[in-house]
């Protein structure tokens, strides 16, 4: 049977991943990032020598992604084949491709029903794009979280930067643009806010604030179960 279930969606930059991984800590349940594993596919594609948006080699290979997916104190740990990529695939390079695979049907049936599993086994909070529009639409707590697009770009600047890498700002707007036009206008589970989700515009929200309004709601919920 399903578990309690928050889904968290919103576009690039918004800060999902932290504020969900803060989230599953105060709550004591497992946070699961599904955008690491569209990332993971792009990453083998890469690896293969197949360009993301080449829809029929992805298909070709698609049995042969082996992926798994390792819960932890402080978020998860991602494999692919056994190998363990979880900081590998948290590069521009990737997210762009990991973006572009993301619209291929057959990748997104493959991901989203290990994501349906997880959410059997255990109590998540889960986030991505189609979470609560697709992947868990009976989910009890549904977050939209968006953010201005100088501020994400800004969020974004700062994590590299933490990483000792030293990008220029328009680059990183213009990159965060395009995959917002990719996620939103793609043809299969676009990134929309669901119906029934709380919309949260997070631009002059600290992760604290967010985060302390999402355990709200779902300890709202949870005394209702
Ligand atoms: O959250 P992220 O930046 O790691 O996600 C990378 C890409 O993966 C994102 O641009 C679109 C795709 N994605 C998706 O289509 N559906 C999800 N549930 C999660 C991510």
């Amino acid at each position: 049977m399903r578990k309690f279930a928050i889904a968290v969606d919103g576009p690039a930059g918004s800060g999902k991943s932290t504020v969900a991984k803060a989230v599953a800590k105060r709550l004591g349940i497992i946070y699961v990032d599904t955008g690491a594993m569209y990332r993971a596919v792009a990453y083998f594609c890469i690896q293969k020598g197949i360009s993301p948006l080449d829809e029929m080699s992805v298909l070709s290979l698609l049995d042969e992604i082996k992926l798994e997916i390792q819960p932890t104190r402080d978020g998860q740990l991602i494999f692919l084949d056994g190998e363990e990529i979880t900081q590998k695939i948290r590069t521009q390079e990737i997210g762009q491709g990991a973006s572009q695979v993301a619209t291929i049907q057959s990748v997104r049936q493959k991901l989203s029903h290990m994501q349906k599993e997880m959410a059997k086994k255990y109590a998540v909070i889960m986030d991505g794009r189609d979470i609560g529009t697709f992947v868990l639409p009976q989910a009890e707590v549904k977050i939209y979280m968006d953010a201005g697009v100088d501020e994400r770009a800004k969020r974004r600047m700062g994590e590299l930067e933490a990483k000792g890498e030293k990008p220029a700002f328009d680059a990183i707007r213009q990159e965060i643009l395009r995959r917002d036009e990719n996620d939103m206008n793609r043809k299969y589970s676009p990134l929309c806010k669901a119906k029934d989700a709380v919309y949260l515009d997070t631009t002059n929200m600290t992760i604290d604030e967010v985060a302390e309004t999402i355990v709200k709601i779902a300890e709202g919920k949870i005394s209702e179960v």
